[in-house]
């Protein structure tokens, strides 16, 4: 097992440990009857209740922790007010008090709606989280962002609200589809884009192993990724500074994302992102030449998309865009690399780059239908 701590820079008390490893769901007894409450509420979505939900907590009671099971139907236009209300509704009808705690048990919409619901109740009540796909293991069970959707955007509504502990157990990863597989991928590929060549690197090398879900594999990705979000999100914990290098394809890719209806998954929407975000790095000088041929040739390696789906229209994406919170004074700006690896900016140049809605236009206009 692998423990990998994440210090928050500016609060030491809210710092926690992610812990990697095989056969982690059984040891969890142990770990949460030293912690950190009483009584727990286990929240997951419909599938990953039926397939681990209910035996955890049937094990969290044989051992004499208590332990419910909550339950909500899976996808991500479930990441809802609706969905956090009636899950707040049955904390509060079952009872819990200020010595229970929240364990969110799945992907990353659990994760951030079952940790929005923790950081309301009562104000605020202990969560743990226990990521069950590669994005969540990866990406959002590190850092804290919690929230839900609203039909004008992604996680327009949420908290900051750090977990008491992570607890990834890669054995999970054998019943997850293919197609969330790889689209935790592209988070993967965007940790070496930001930080990393050599891990950047390490994925293409090791993209056979990955997709037949070699567990030494995958836990090479799982580790380095979560070091290299973790060391991001420490010295940064509301996200006012260098946390921004971490939304590299996701401002564009928020946009694939919302204006497919959530036809398309999140790491699959990510990776459209990155492949228009490297393309107009290019264009305007901030990354090297070849980048952007370099990116798209990996996410291609792993089957992801590079191009905004038939009927994507220039006007909507814009328009989706312009919502997203990273918007400053009605100007679009991206997170882009100078290179696989590195990121462009520091304190004084600060972290994203103004873009002309010209070059958008014309990224965007080549990807997807104009009108
Ligand atoms: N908070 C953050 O910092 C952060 C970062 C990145 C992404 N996110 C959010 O995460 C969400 C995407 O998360 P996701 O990709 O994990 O999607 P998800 O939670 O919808 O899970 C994908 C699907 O896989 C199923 N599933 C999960 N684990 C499984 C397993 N082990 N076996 C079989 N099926 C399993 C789920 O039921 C679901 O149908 C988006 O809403 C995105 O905005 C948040
Ligand atoms: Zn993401």
């Amino acid at each position: 097992v692998v423990t990998i701590r994440v210090p928050i820079v500016e609060r030491r008390d809210a710092s926690y440990d992610i812990r990697i490893g095989r056969g982690l769901l059984r040891e969890l007894p142990a770990l949460l009857a030293a912690g950190p409450a009483a009584r727990y509420a286990v929240i997951s979505d419909s599938h990953v209740g039926k397939l681990y939900g209910e035996k955890l907590v049937a094990e969290l009671l044989g051992s004499g922790v208590r332990a419910e099971l909550i339950t909500f139907p899976a996808g991500e236009w479930n990441k809802t007010r609706e969905t956090w209300s009636a899950l707040s509704d049955r904390l509060v009808a079952a009872r819990f008090g200020r010595d229970g705690a929240v364990l969110a048990l799945g992907g990353g919409v659990v994760g951030d709606v079952a940790g929005f619901v923790a950081a309301t109740y009562l104000r605020g009540i202990p969560w743990v989280q226990v990521p069950t796909t590669l994005l969540a293991m990866i990406d959002s069970s590190i850092g804290g962002k919690t929230g839900v959707d609203v039909v004008q955007g992604k996680n327009l509504l949420g908290a900051f609200y750090q977990p008491t502990l992570v607890v990834a157990d890669l054995d999970v990863l054998a019943t997850l589809p293919g197609p969330q597989l790889v689209a935790g991928m592209a988070e993967a590929i965007k940790h070496g884009v930001i930080a990393d060549a050599g891990y950047f690197d390490l994925l293409a090398r090791e993209h056979p192993a990955i997709v037949t879900r070699d567990l030494v594999a995958l836990e090479r990705v799982v580790v380095r990724s979560v070091e290299i979000k973790a060391e991001v999100v420490s010295a940064d914990e509301r996200d006012a500074g260098r946390r921004a290098v971490l939304n590299f394809g996701h401002t564009v890719g928020h946009a694939v994302e919302a204006t497919s209806g959530y036809a398309l998954l999140h790491g699959e929407a990510v990776a459209i992102g990155m492949a228009l975000e490297a393309r107009i790095a290019e264009r305007n000088g901030t990354a090297e030449a070849g980048t952007a041929a370099r990116i798209a040739a990996l996410l291609e390696r792993f089957g992801l998309p590079l191009e905004a789906p038939q009927g994507a229209r220039v006007d909507d994406l814009l328009a989706a865009m312009g919502r997203d919170k990273k918007v400053r004074a009605g100007q679009i700006r991206l997170a882009l690399p100078r290179r696989v690896g590195e990121m462009h900016g520091d304190a004084q140049l600060g972290w994203t780059v103004p873009i002309s809605e010209d070059l958008l236009r014309e990224i965007l206009g080549a990807a997807a239908t104009s009108g």
